[in-house]
C-alpha cells in the first residue's frame, strides 16, 4: 500500500481570446491562465488485490459524483489503460473540495491532473512528460495546464500550453473571486457563440501582445487589453454577473472579468484590504453571492505537495 497527497490549485483566465473554431468544433483560443493559491486536497492510495469498485472515490462535497464522470475517475481509468495494467490494482481518492464546481476555476481539471502525476509516482514514473500531457488533452482541454500550473499561455483548444516562466508581476497583487449560487455549463457558453459569429474572429496576438506590456511592467495596458469574449454570451443570459463586475470596477479594480465560461467573476487589487472592502461593499450594496475568496495570483513557484 503506498499513498501520495497532492493539491491542485484554481485558475482564472485574465485574458480569452477567441482566434477561430478548429475542423473538430471547438474553438481556438489564446488564453493567459494563471493560478491562485485556492488548493483542493487530495490523497491517492494503491491498494494490492481487486477492491470494489477497484476506483473509489471520496469526496467531501455531496453535490459532486464520485463515479466515472469525475475527471479524477477517468483520469486513474486512463492512466491504467496507458501502461496496460486494469483490474489488478485498485485505487482509493479521498478529495477535499475548495474549489466550487461549474465555476470557471478549473477545479475539475486541477484534480484530473493531479491524479495522473499521483498515479506516475505511485508507479514509478512510467509515463513521460509528454504522455501526460496527451492523456490529459484527451481528459479535457484546460487538463493540461494543471499539469505543471504556473502562469501560461494556452493555446489551440486551451491545451496547447506556453509557460510564461519569467511573469512574477502580480504576485503581489490581490484576486477576489466571487461565484453567484449558480454554474455555468462550459459546453453551454461555447454554444451560444453561434449566434455571435464576430466572437469567433478575435483579434490573433492580443494575449502575446499582453503578455508583453507584462513583461515591460506596463500594467495598464495590461489590464486593458484583457478581455474575456465569453462574457458577452453569458452576460447576456445572467446580466448578474455583468452588473458584479461592472461594480468592482467602479470601486477601482485593476481588472474585474469573467474567469473562463464562469460563473465566478474576479478582480484583481493592489492589497488584500482593498479586496475586503470591496467584497463588503458588494454584498450590502448588492448581495446574492453565493461563494467568495480572497486570496493571491501565483508566479513560477508552485508547490504540489499537500501541506
Ligand atoms: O475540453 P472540455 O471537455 O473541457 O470542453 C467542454 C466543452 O466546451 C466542449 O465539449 C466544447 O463544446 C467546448 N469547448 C470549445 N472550445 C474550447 C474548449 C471547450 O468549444 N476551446
Amino acid at each position: 500500500m503506498a499513498i501520495v497527497d497532492l493539491q491542485s490549485p484554481a485558475k482564472i483566465n485574465l485574458l480569452l481570446n477567441i482566434v477561430g473554431k478548429t475542423p473538430d468544433g471547438y474553438h481556438e483560443l489564446e488564453t493567459l491562465i494563471w493560478p491562485v493559491d485556492l488548493v483542493d486536497l487530495l490523497s491517492f492510495e494503491l491498494c494490492d488485490g481487486l477492491l470494489e469498485p477497484w476506483i473509489s472515490i471520496e469526496c467531501d462535497d455531496p453535490t459532486i459524483p464520485v463515479d466515472d464522470r469525475n475527471l479524477v475517475h477517468r483520469a486513474v481509468s486512463l492512466f491504467f489503460s496507458e501502461i496496460g495494467e486494469t483490474h489488478k490494482r485498485s485505487v482509493r481518492v479521498q478529495l477535499r473540495k475548495h474549489i466550487p464546481a461549474e465555476a470557471g476555476l478549473g477545479g475539475g481539471s486541477g484534480n484530473a491532473a493531479v491524479a495522473l502525476q499521483a498515479m506516475n509516482r505511485l508507479h514509478d514514473h512510467p509515463l513521460s512528460e509528454e504522455t501526460l500531457h496527451r492523456i490529459a488533452a484527451q481528459l479535457g482541454s484546460d487538463v493540461p495546464f494543471f499539469l505543471n500550473p504556473v502562469p501560461s499561455l494556452g493555446l489551440g483548444r486551451g491545451e496547447r500550453i506556453q509557460r510564461l516562466e519569467e511573469c512574477q508581476s502580480l504576485t503581489t497583487k490581490w484576486v477576489l473571486l466571487m461565484r453567484p449560487g449558480f454554474g455555468v455549463s462550459t459546453a453551454w457558453a461555447y454554444q451560444q457563440l453561434a449566434y455571435f459569429p464576430d466572437l469567433v474572429k478575435g483579434k490573433p496576438g492580443m494575449a502575446t501582445q499582453c503578455v508583453e506590456f507584462l513583461r515591460d511592467n506596463q500594467l495598464t495596458s495590461f489590464f486593458s487589453g484583457c478581455i474575456n469574449a465569453l462574457e458577452i454570451p453569458v452576460f447576456r443570459k445572467f446580466p448578474y454577473l455583468k452588473m458584479a463586475c461592472q461594480f468592482m470596477e467602479g470601486k477601482g479594480a485593476l481588472l474585474s472579468r469573467m474567469s473562463g465560461s464562469g460563473s465566478t467573476v474576479f478582480s484583481i487589487w493592489d492589497t488584500c484590504q482593498e479586496a475586503r472592502t470591496a467584497w463588503e461593499t458588494f454584498q450590502s450594496e448588492l448581495g446574492g453571492m453565493g461563494w467568495h475568496y480572497i486570496g493571491q495570483l501565483k508566479g513560477t513557484q508552485v508547490a504540489s505537495e499537500a501541506s
